[in-house]
């Protein structure tokens, strides 16, 4: 009989939740709508808050005086926030509350006159941000750079370190880097920040992409945490596709199937979800075991 295997951790986590229902209020309860950046990684609900009346500012030199402003899930940079501080806007922080801790870990290693190292995608906005809370961050990709920094004198091994790891990022990496460093460095503080919604969600899709011979991943093309459970799976599934749209479905591919496993990253509406689910079960005339968790 043919299966398909919904992840129950599939769709929005509490950070992107909070954030989507902080937004909703403040579009609610003010005008002159502004978010520092885009709100999260999902065009769908970008858009649909747009068409709220929210305004997406690239930088606080875009906000008028008196505005609302909502400050993204991923945050900000301590001079960021500050300058929108002095707009006089009326801020609602959805800097998701994990991601928050990271800013102060760091922001406290600064102060400590420790060297701060994050693991993590330079150019990611959650990165960014967090070199903006702290002095002289070091940002490395993964094992392979960390070991390079430390042989080219990069990071000081001698100085005291501080290192974290942006939340979406996987235990193994972390692992790894963990590995390298204790071997080399005396004294140093690591701290485990990948959050525990990326932890669930990347433990149950591989789980479920190893016993199925089709996994769908459905998110957007620029979320992280998405593009990890893409990787993730693909390792334990070679027939493994991400998708932001059901109509991004290869139809062929699901007919063809006898067990399909289905995950979505954190920031994907349960409204997406749910159209891909839709389409496949009408390719499958109604021979799947259809039991979405997330409605
Ligand atoms: Fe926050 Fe974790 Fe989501 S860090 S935004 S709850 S993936």
């Amino acid at each position: 009989m043919r299966e398909l295997r919904v992840a129950k951790s599939a769709g929005f986590c509490f950070g992107v939740s909070r954030s989507v229902k902080m937004a909703e209020e403040m579009l609610a309860a003010e005008a002159n709508c502004y978010s520092l950046g885009e709100l999260i990684h999902n065009d769908d609900v970008v858009q649909h808050l747009r068409s709220e009346g929210l305004t997406v500012a690239d930088g606080p030199e875009q906000i008028p005086q008196g505005a609302s402003v909502i400050i993204r899930s991923h945050g900000v940079s301590r001079a960021e926030f500050e300058a929108v501080q002095r707009t006089g806007a009326t801020v609602y922080d959805a800097t998701c509350p994990k991601v928050k801790r990271i800013h102060e870990i760091v922001a406290e290693a600064s102060a400590e006159g420790r060297q701060p190292v994050i693991i993590g995608a330079a150019d990611h906005p959650e990165v960014r941000a967090i070199c903006g809370w702290c002095a002289s961050p070091i940002v490395v990709n993964d094992a392979a750079q960390l070991a390079e920094r430390i042989a080219d004198g990069t990071i000081d091994c001698a100085k005291p370190l501080t290192v974290v790891i942006q939340t979406t990022q996987t235990q193994e990496k972390l692992l790894e880097c963990q590995k390298i460093i204790k071997k080399e460095c005396t004294n140093v503080k690591i701290f485990d920040t990948i959050c525990n919604a990326t932890q669930v969600r990347q433990t149950e899709a591989s789980q479920i992409a190893a016993e199925s011979d089709f996994m769908v991943v459905i998110g957007d093309r620029h979320s992280s945490n998405t593009g990890k459970l893409f990787d993730i799976c693909k390792r334990q599934c070679e027939n493994t596709v991400l998708i932001e749209t059901a109509a991004e479905l290869d139809l062929n591919k699901v007919s063809d199937a006898e067990t399909i496993g289905v995950t979505a990253g954190a920031s994907t509406p349960a409204r997406i979800i749910k159209e891909v689910l839709d389409t496949m079960s009408e390719v499958k005339s109604g021979e799947t075991n259809l039991e979405p968790s997330f409605e």
